[in-house]
């Protein structure tokens, strides 16, 4: 990490402490048309990005921009209300930056969410999948160039990079709560064109069961820390030529809109188990 990258982080970090009502166990990332689980907080902090020096702005529809602090089930967590991306023209480091200043404020423990295109013709949009392992195919890694070691080691271990305990509470909260819950493999590209059928193919090929524009990077950066994660996507479409149908930013908002309730429900009962035990 270049030395200007770390004194960015720093400087996040510091104005985040200055505002923090408490110390976040559990951190969220609510990714596109995903963001408002967030106001169902209690005592809820907000503070926009743009009064945060060093935090970059997303430019994306459906990004709120704030990292929301509040409590869920007297569980103290922080959330992104949304996201930046690789494909907004910021470096690996950057769209990292707001998920590492997370785990340096404390939590040991991070929840993403995003919205993706299905790769199993039987997959139905608004159908909700745990991640259970990735490809990063984006061609770059937040890691990329001198190791910061006071983060982590030179050489992240990406064995168990989604956490096999925060899987299964996924599960049993899913079987609890009477939600669907499809499991499976997410690709992470560049974006921002939504793939051709032939790169869904590929990605198919490659064992990936979704592919979208995010996660991947904040994960790899996440493991480095040490932090344990959890991830979900909600299956906004079927990959390109699979339906047949073309795809839209719109759709997969209002996708991702429309099921916001079961996803509320669920990301609810998973923080409360993942703060209790992780
Ligand atoms: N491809 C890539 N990213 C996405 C998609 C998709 O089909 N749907 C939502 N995010």
């Amino acid at each position: 990490m270049s030395s200007s990258e770390l004194a960015q982080l720093s400087t996040l970090v510091d104005g985040l402490h200055k505002r923090a009502p408490h110390v976040p166990r559990v951190g969220l990332v609510l990714g596109s048309g995903l963001g408002s689980f967030a106001d169902d907080l209690k005592s809820i902090t907000k503070i926009p990005y743009a009064e945060l020096t060093g935090m970059p702005v997303s430019s994306v529809v459906g990004h709120a921009g704030n990292f929301v602090f509040g409590t869920w089930e007297g569980v103290p967590v922080v959330c992104m209300q949304g996201r930046v991306h690789l494909y907004e023209g910021h470096a690996a480091p950057t769209v990292v930056r707001g998920t590492r200043a997370m785990a340096k404020l404390g939590a040991t423990c991070v929840l993403l969410t995003n919205a993706a295109g299905g790769l199993e013709p039987s997959w139905t949009p608004g159908d909700l999948m745990l991640i259970t392992d990735h490809l990063n195919l984006t061609g770059t890694t937040p890691l990329l160039g001198a190791n910061e070691d006071a983060l982590g080691p030179r050489f992240a271990d990406m064995t168990r990079a989604y956490d096999p305990e925060i899987m299964q509470m996924a599960r049993e909260v899913g079987q609890a709560q009477h939600i669907a819950l499809r499991e499976g493999v997410y690709a992470g590209l560049l974006g921002p064109s939504y793939e051709t059928p032939a790169e869904i193919r590929m990605v198919r090929t490659l064992g990936a069961q979704a592919v979208g524009m995010s996660t991947v990077l904040e994960v790899i950066a996440l493991r480095h820390m040490g932090v344990r994660i959890g991830a979900l996507s909600c299956i906004t479409n079927l990959g390109a030529g699979i339906s047949g149908n073309v795809l839209s930013h719109t759709e997969v908002e209002e996708t991702a809109r429309a099921k916001r309730q079961d996803l509320k429900r669920f990301l609810g009962h998973w923080i409360a188990l993942a703060g209790e035990n992780a």
